[in-house]
């Protein structure tokens, strides 16, 4: 491999890292947006409605995926639990992925 092929394979590589970031982090803010987590966890996913809210922004990704998924399936379930599980069912897997990627990255 050439030095020119190398750099140019490096400079394509780093690209698509970087455009792929940047789509996760849109795809992430119109989901939460569009979904209505805001509405309960606030716009910035530190501001809840209710101090027996959880806040959520900056929570690692495995965490807070799985905590979705319990939510979801109904693995996790107490008396805040129920206000969030109906919300859930219209958001799929791939969609949790994506938010809880995108509240990972929030402050
Ligand atoms: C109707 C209000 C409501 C909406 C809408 C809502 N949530 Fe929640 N969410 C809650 C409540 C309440 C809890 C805490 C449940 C408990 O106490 O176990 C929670 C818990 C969570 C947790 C776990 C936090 C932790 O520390 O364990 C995450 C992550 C989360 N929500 C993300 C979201 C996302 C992303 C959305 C949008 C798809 C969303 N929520 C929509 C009310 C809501």
């Amino acid at each position: 491999m050439s030095t020119l092929t190398k750099i140019g394979t490096t400079l394509a590589a780093t690209l698509v890292i970087t455009l792929s970031g940047t789509t996760f982090a849109a795809d992430g803010a119109t989901t939460y947006t569009a979904k209505g987590c805001s509405a309960c966890h606030g716009a910035d996913g530190k501001t809840p409605i209710m101090p027996a809210y959880p806040k959520i922004a900056g929570q690692a990704k495995e965490y807070s995926s799985q905590q979705m998924k319990d939510i979801k399936s109904g693995a996790r379930n107490n008396g805040q639990t129920a206000a969030m599980k109906g919300i859930m069912a219209g958001v799929s897997e791939d969609e949790i992925e994506v938010l809880s990627v995108y509240l990972a990255g929030l402050k």
